[in-house]
């Protein structure tokens, strides 16, 4: 446990870059993995949650190595080249390492045992065991699909159209990953389009990828299986999820101005750019450009004042990770802000419906926390603070709060900074570099 406090502000200032995208660095090791010869990814994210991607994809018979800092080799060893691994595949604090891989393994013929920490093994995995049994793997779990499971992949899988019943890129692209090694067409519908980096990546490597729009505004993703993937080189943008905090931060600190630089700015990603500017944010986009099928940007942010606004649910899964962060804009603002839709937030990392209701209440802040929505009545400037945060093995709920903290009257801690590993490492360094004032706590709060 590594308990923190965060105290009032000064102006933070400067230009930094925040480590890789966390999405893209699952997939680019895992479509590597798959290919056949050498792929090299600069800006990997050298965080837990992808460190237990490699070291799965390792036990699996890949070579995956570190060549310097943020530059990674993996040897592919081509579609259907895996071999089964001697051990549990341990899968840390990561859903998506989790569900992800579990695709790969739907069509690979070999038995994996998978688990992850108490947090991981809380969240559902029924969401992809039932469209990848549709492919003929057989999955044993505990009770809702949860961890520790089983899997053994189809030794003749089949192609499947699914329709998604949760707007989920963690379950499309399981779909679209036991596909790859399945012959024939594998389609996966989604009512709401989510993060579209597997399609892209996969396109990146030479896979065949069609899109079709159906009824409603809902996204049919085809993939033909058994494409020739061939190694690339793959540069991760910075992870706009993480560049959400230090953004916040200088939205919320009267007198400050930095600069975010190299950001993805997929627009299926962009949900909380487009709120903040809704709320009066002043955030410019530079020097546009696309890397490797991704769209990046250098983001200059100057602090002002933020209005409160109602965010449809139908903005949820383009920002479903920047709620947390987007409660503490929220917190600082004037005015009301109501957001909806947000039942996928209790079952991630922890409930972070709960917990950012919870937490904003301990810091004096007037909350109500609904089935699927939260309101959050602003402090039209700092909020009150003083509250210690349980923040329950949840990277996010930990950097939300510490940015809350900075703009408080009295300090906010948490009772563990640790799980800031998981995607954001040297986050306390780089805010504090900034001129935030992250320090330890005296005792766990
Ligand atoms: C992710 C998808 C999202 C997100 C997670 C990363 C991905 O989950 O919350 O942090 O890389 O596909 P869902 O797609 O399950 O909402």
């Amino acid at each position: 446990m590594q308990p923190l406090k965060s105290s009032i502000s000064n102006p933070i200032r400067g230009e930094i870059r925040v480590p890789g995208d966390k999405s893209i660095s699952h997939r680019s090791l895992l479509i590597g993995a798959l290919a056949v010869g050498e792929t090299v990814i600069e800006g990997l994210l050298e965080g837990e949650d992808v460190l237990c991607t490699a070291a799965a994809l390792r036990a699996l018979g890949a070579g995956v190595a570190r060549a310097s800092d943020g530059v990674w080799r993996v040897q592919g060893v081509g579609l259907g080249g895996l071999r089964e691994p001697s051990g549990v595949l341990d899968m840390g604090n990561s859903g998506t390492a989790a569900r992800l891989l579990m695709g790969v393994l739907a069509s690979h013929p070999l038995t994996a045992f998978l688990t992850g920490d108490a947090s991981l093994r809380r969240r559902p995995m029924a969401r992809v065991q039932v469209p990848l049994e549709q492919f003929g793997a057989r999955i044993v779990a505990r009770e809702g699909g949860r961890m520790p499971l089983a899997i053994t992949g189809a030794g003749e899988p089949m192609p499947i159209t699914y329709r998604l019943p949760v707007a989920s890129a963690q379950v499309k692209s399981a779909v679209l990953l036991a596909g790859l090694n399945t012959p024939g067409k594998t389609t996966a519908i989604e009512s709401q389009p989510t993060r579209d980096h597997t399609e892209r990546m996969l396109r990146h490597f030479g896979a065949e990828l069609a899109t079709a729009e159906e009824a409603e505004g809902a996204l049919a993703v085809t993939v033909t299986g058994q494409p020739e993937l061939t190694g690339r080189h793959i540069q991760v943008p910075a992870d706009i999820s993480s560049a959400a905090f230090p953004m916040v931060a200088a939205l919320v600190v009267p007198g400050s101005e930095i600069t975010l630089a190299g950001v993805g700015m997929n627009p299926r990603r962009t949900g909380l750019v487009d709120t903040l500017a809704d709320m009066g944010a002043g955030i410019e986009r530079l020097n546009e450009t696309e890397i490797a099928g991704e769209p990046v940007a250098d983001l200059r942010i100057r602090a002002g004042g933020l209005t409160g606004v109602e965010v449809p649910a139908s903005r949820a899964p383009s920002m479903i990770d920047e709620y947390p962060i987007l409660a503490v804009a929220a917190a600082v603002a004037e005015g009301t802000t109501v957001m909806h839709g947000l039942a996928e937030l209790r079952v991630k990392e922890s409930d972070r419906l709960a917990a950012m209701a919870r937490g904003l209440a301990t810091c004096g802040v007037q909350v109500e926390e609904g089935r699927d929505s939260l309101t959050v009545h602003g402090c039209g400037g700092r909020a009150p603070g003083g509250g210690a945060i349980e923040t329950d093995l949840d990277h996010r709920i930990a950097m939300a709060f510490l940015v809350l903290g900075m703009a408080a009257e009295q300090p906010v801690s948490i009772d563990d900074a640790e799980p800031i590993e998981t995607s954001f490492p040297g986050f306390v360094a780089l805010m504090n570099g900034l001129g935030a004032g992250i320090g330890p706590a005296e005792t766990a709060a």
